[in-house]
């Protein structure tokens, strides 16, 4: 690591005003995928009071912040990211009263709490879209979503060759008033989420809008779906390749990460720096590479992107520290923060990822220590703080992604990341709705009695007692999380340390060390044992770390 990444890791000089707390720049955020949090009524769907019922939890973890997935009005048919209203609760979910109340005791809490906005579509059943069908081509109803003529002598070929990133083509063919075929409409997801036109002022007016009334309430913030989709390429050019068009990818696409889309952030900046409290904005954007991510976090845009390449990564070492190094690079060239995450509801679980069973558990107790010790913004994703594995096996019926359905593939469904939290008792669904209730929309397995927050809290070797302890630490430690110049991440070559072991600094006194190997590994012990993620013996003047284990030191 350079000496010019040091410093780029320093908040920025123009940001350093009275009264900002850059809370953002080393917050820990917990994703609450509302559907499968809490559930408060008994209809086996989460909702907001049933996040309220569970503040406590969360403030007891430690994080600082929440980000709720979309709970606005919606025919579910992407479970909330086909929105119909954006100003409106959907009743599976609660009432805007709910919210309100859910926002006051998260306060109150000193939680902060950041909503799912999705901008780059809404539902086909949103007011506009409903008029637009009905509308005549060319009319100005459907001018604020993209429709256009087919090809082909009769209009029966889509427009051009646009996948969706669930399968199948990206348009979809309108009947008209008379029964005939008539034009198509592009949809970059399920045919139910109608993309917008972003280059309309209306639609550009509309969303400042929604933002304000959200800010009004008094959110800390936005994650911003699909961050990269909004505008697309003049003229809508073919992409000219027969491959299938990934969600999580780095490919250079016509529909995704164009230039344009950054003036529109510029003056969503504007906005939310109009409010007092650091309200802030985070891309959910996929670019293809990083330095065309750090894009969206110059410091007139947004404040954070999520970071998809660490990721990626395989648990090795030398991936996870060029991706570390890249990642602290390209954001610290813009002056923002970097983030990182490990899971959310479109991955598969990264104690599958890394293998699962044994292995992938121990592996992903040492990334959650690798993770936090980083230098930026953590996410942390329901049921990884209890180490949640991805449920391979559930029965076909119940699958209802329709990444899953459309693509024909159930493997590359996401409902096998998105099963209700277990939080108590010994069969399914655990405690995620009232005494008695038995309701959950996705089944959960019967294995998972040992791996409710009731089972692991307390109990010293449990994979949420790892991220309370490391929470609390990290809080504690004025070396962690803060994007200071002086608590910047420093390499450390360790003399007889195997290529398998990452070990670095922060500030002077704190040490993280991981072995991403499969052979326990003898070191000279840098100093007091503060946390490990698995049992390290320490002698005298040598420790031996574990395979697939991480540990935190104070020196
Ligand atoms: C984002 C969301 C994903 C959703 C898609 C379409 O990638 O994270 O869950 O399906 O956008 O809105």
């Amino acid at each position: 690591m350079t000496t010019e990444t040091l410093a780029a890791g320093a908040v920025p000089a123009g940001e350093s005003g009275a009264g900002r707390t850059h809370w953002w720049r080393d917050a820990v955020i917990y994703q609450v995928y509302i559907r499968s949090f809490a559930d408060s009524d008994g209809d086996g769907v989460g909702d907001l009071p049933g996040i309220r019922s569970r503040l406590p939890y969360l403030a007891g973890l430690g994080v600082d912040a929440l980000w709720i997935t979309p709970f606005y009005l919606s025919p579910m048919a992407d479970f909330g990211y086909d929105v119909a209203d954006y100003r409106a609760v959907d009743p599976v979910f609660g009432t805007l009263d709910d919210f309100r109340d859910l926002l006051t005791d998260a306060h109150a809490r000193g939680l902060r709490v950041i909503v799912d906005l999705v901008p780059n579509h809404t539902s086909d059943l949103h007011a506009w879209f409903v008029e637009a069908l009905a509308a005549p081509e060319g009319s100005a109803a459907r001018d604020r979503y993209i429709f256009r003529d087919g090809r082909g002598s009769r209009g029966e070929l889509p427009p051009n060759d646009w996948e969706s990133v669930f399968g199948g083509p990206a348009w979809t063919r309108t009947v008209d008033a008379d029964g005939r075929p008539g034009q198509w409409y592009l949809h970059l997801f399920a045919p139910e989420q109608p993309d917008l036109n972003w280059e309309l002022e209306e639609v550009r007016a509309e969303f400042l809008d929604v933002l304000r009334f959200w800010l009004d309430l008094g959110v800390d913030g936005f994650r911003i779906d699909v961050a990269h989709g909004m505008v697309k390429a003049p003229g809508l050019p073919d992409v000219g390749r027969a491959d299938h068009v990934e969600l999580i990818g780095n490919a250079v696409l016509p529909f995704f990460d164009q230039d344009g889309v950054h003036e529109i952030y510029r003056a969503w900046r504007v906005l939310l720096d109009s409010y007092p409290g650091e309200r802030i904005g985070v891309a959910e954007a996929w670019a293809p590479t990083p330095e065309r991510l750090a894009n969206y976090v110059r410091p007139d845009e947004l404040h954070q992107a999520f970071n998809f390449d660490f990721l990626a990564q395989p648990f090795q070492a030398g991936a996870l520290r060029a991706a570390i190094d890249h990642s602290l690079a390209t954001a610290g060239s813009v002056g923002a923060p970097s983030t990182w995450v490990l899971s959310n509801h479109d991955t598969k679980r990264h104690v599958t990822r890394y293998g699962g069973g044994a292995v992938g558990r121990a592996r992903a107790r040492a990334a959650a220590l690798l993770m936090l010790a980083l230098p930026g913004s953590a996410y942390v994703y329901q049921g990884e703080e209890l180490g949640l594995p991805e449920v391979l096996d559930i029965p076909v019926e119940f699958l209802v992604d329709p990444q899953g359905i459309q693509s024909g593939d159930p493997a590359k469904g996401r409902d096998g990341c998105r099963v209700p939290l277990p939080w108590s008792g010994t069969v399914p669904p655990y405690g995620f709705g009232p005494a008695g209730s038995t309701a959950s929309w996705l089944p959960a397995p019967a294995s998972w009695s040992s791996l409710t927050i009731e089972a692991e809290s307390g109990d010293p070797g449990s994979m949420l007692e790892l991220y309370r302890s490391a929470l609390a630490l990290r809080r504690a430690l004025p070396s962690l999380g803060a994007q200071t110049a002086d608590s910047a991440l420093m390499w450390l070559e360790l003399p007889g340390a195997p290529e398998a072991v990452l070990a670095f600094r922060r500030g002077d006194r704190f040490v993280c060390m991981v072995n991403t190997g499969s052979e326990a590994v003898t070191l000279p012990a840098p100093g007091a044992l503060l946390l490990a993620s698995a049992a390290v013996p320490v002698l005298a003047d040598s420790i031996t770390l574990p395979a697939d284990s991480a540990a935190w030191w104070r020196v």
